[in-house]
């Protein structure tokens, strides 16, 4: 019985393998309030937070090259984080669109102190400001989080996702033009700091089926060891 328990934990694990999963683990830095004067909004990043921690977009990617070994970048705002909490940010794509990804994370002060960084975010903003719709800026504004007043202090970081096409096909368009990979970035608090808290399920149901495996397990047992006296018994009362 306990065998089989060890049996799903190891299917889980595969399974987890096999998805396609990148992600980056990292400690929030210390309170920061947003700036006031909006110019982080400005930039048009689509936020994650505790309260909208789900982002389900497409990601353009492109094939190495000198210039960008890591493909193209993204840039995305992980905001109302608490200080010194630790994360996890999680990036998950199809096995069809074979991709790699590198996830960083920037402070505020890191990310405007790099020359190399604050160009890649601003081209990444223009692109943007070039890009969305007055409906799509609504929706981005929708994901905010709104402190509310007595709140603890947050603090935010910069998301930077490179991604990389990874793929070899004899079709010309594909091997020319990388069509945007379809993606969810997730990010996770982790619970006492050691636990990703969407695991937390996968963990309790484990820790219910081992307990449940102990407990029939002891049963079964004793089923049979009564059994066995029975037919004993049986046995020597038929002799
Ligand atoms: C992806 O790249 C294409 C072509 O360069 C551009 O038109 C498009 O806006 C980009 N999309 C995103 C989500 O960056
Ligand atoms: C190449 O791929 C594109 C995009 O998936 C597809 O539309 C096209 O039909 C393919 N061309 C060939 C020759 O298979």
């Amino acid at each position: 019985m306990g065998c089989r328990a060890l049996m799903i934990v190891c299917l889980l694990w595969l399974q987890y393998a096999y998805a396609n999963v990148e992600k980056v683990i990292f400690v929030a830095p210390a309170a920061e309030p947003l700036p006031t004067d909006a110019s982080i909004d400005n930039l048009l990043l689509t936020p994650l937070s505790e309260q909208f921690p789900i982002a389900r977009t497409h990601i353009n990617a492109s094939f190495p090259d000198k210039e960008s070994p890591k493909g193209t970048e993204t840039w995305l705002l992980l905001e109302g984080l608490h200080p010194k909490r630790r994360y996890e940010v999680r990036i998950c794509w199809m096995a069809t669109q074979p991709t790699s990804f590198w996830l960083y994370t920037h402070t505020i002060d890191h990310a405007f102190s790099k020359p190399g960084l604050l160009t890649s975010l601003s081209t990444y903003a223009y692109s943007r400001h070039e890009r969305l719709g007055s409906e799509d800026i609504q929706q981005l504004q929708l994901r905010k989080t709104k402190p509310g007043p007595g709140e603890p202090e947050s603090t935010f970081l910069f998301l930077q996702v490179y991604a990389a096409a990874d793929y070899f096909t004899l079709n010309q368009t594909l091997m020319e033009n990388v069509p945007p990979v379809a993606v969810d970035i997730i990010l996770d608090p982790y619970l006492l700091n050691v636990f990703p808290r969407s695991l937390l399920p996968t963990g309790l149901y484990l820790l219910l089926i081992a307990c449940g495996a102990w407990f029939i397990s002891g049963q079964v047992a004793r089923l049979f060891t009564i059994q066995n006296i029975a037919e004993n018994d049986a046995e020597k009362k038929s002799k």
